[in-house]
């Protein structure tokens, strides 16, 4: 009894090891029934490939989103983040020295679908982007390689550098629509492009830049309004936009939505943050004042004192 007890676990493993070296023995595994269906398994898979490989008519790409660091939570709930969407390209919002934009329809075949801003930075050889200087002065980058590489602009440097913005404007787009700044919703960062929440409307017109806009009395100071309250709040989360202008301001039904935020200043860390700070407000107050707005109102000075204050730098 005590014999066979101990004997079973090795005549078990004696009949397993017959059994692989059966299925790892060429000649059993030519044999015609083993042949055809690795015939078969091939078949399956090539089928798998190429449907794995074969977008539907117009697609672009497949979503990028598994792969790509995505937004913060919580997620709108127009957003789609199934890995069987695609993506489509619609047309271009705008193409600029620095970083084209380009609207994109992500969407599943027969499903649901949003519109996305796919803002691209540009690594290539003529790309000239005047915020480069001051932004990489000021950063550790951890690998000297890449040091080397930034500072001579090889292609695997400028190509850095664009990343280096995508992520940056990812970044603060992410701090920021956290703490309900009026900012499109960051869906994603991949490379050197950013998707973002497409502003416009059902026509997929992009929402005007505030430049663009034309509004009356009464419009001017609700405008004034939204944006003082923008400002107080990246403010109060240590922040100036730092290139802010009517052309990096979308009126979005009625709304103010701040973009193009890859440059934002960093109040507290930035030893020039007040100044930033002080040319932000400057800028835009300029704008109102030239489309009526009575400088009583937008006085920059008394402006840029209060969000020091609110910032803690006074
Ligand atoms: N989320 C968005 N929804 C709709 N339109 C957008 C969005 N983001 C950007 N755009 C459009 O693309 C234009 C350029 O975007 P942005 O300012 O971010 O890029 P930029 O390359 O820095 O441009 P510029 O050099 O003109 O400042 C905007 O003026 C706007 O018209
Ligand atoms: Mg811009």
């Amino acid at each position: 009894m005590q014999y066979f007890d101990d004997d079973a676990p090795q005549v078990a493993k004696i009949r397993r090891r017959r059994f692989d070296d059966q299925l790892n023995d060429p000649q059993t595994r030519s044999g015609r029934l083993t042949e055809a269906e690795r015939e078969r398994l091939a078949r399956v898979r090539e089928d798998a490939y190429t449907a794995a490989q074969e977008l539907p008519p117009g697609a672009d790409r497949w979503s990028t989103w598994v792969d790509a660091a995505q937004g913060p939570h919580p997620r709108p709930d127009w957003l789609v983040v199934d890995a069987a969407a695609v993506d489509t390209e619609l047309g271009v919002l705008k193409t600029g020295k620095e970083a084209d934009v380009f609207v994109i329809e992500r969407g599943v075949p027969g499903g649901e679908r949003c519109l996305l801003a796919a803002k691209r930075y540009r690594s290539g050889e003529h790309r000239m982007f005047h915020r480069d200087a001051g932004y990489l002065e000021g950063r550790q980058m951890r690998r000297s390689r890449e040091n080397r590489a930034i500072a001579n602009r090889t292609e695997f440097g400028r190509n850095l550098i664009a990343e280096q913005w995508a992520v940056a404007e990812f970044a603060a787009l992410s701090r920021l629509w956290s703490v309900g700044a009026p900012v499109p919703y960051p869906v994603q960062r991949d490379g050197t492009e950013v998707l973002l929440e497409f502003l416009g409307d059902a026509d997929r017109q992009g929402s005007p830049r505030l430049a663009q806009a034309r509004p009356g009395p009464v419009e001017l100071r609700e405008f004034w309004a939204q944006l003082v309250a923008a400002l107080e709040l990246f403010a109060a989360h240590g922040f100036t936009h730092g290139d802010l202008s009517a052309y990096n301001i979308l009126v979005h039904d009625g709304q103010l939505v701040l973009i193009d935020l890859p440059q934002v200043v960093d109040l507290i860390a930035n030893p020039a943050g007040a100044e930033y700070l002080a040319r932000d407000v400057a800028n835009i107050a300029r704008w109102f004042t030239a489309r009526g707005l009575s400088e009583q109102v937008t006085d920059p000075g008394a402006l840029t004192a209060h969000l020091v204050g609110i910032a803690g730098l006074g």
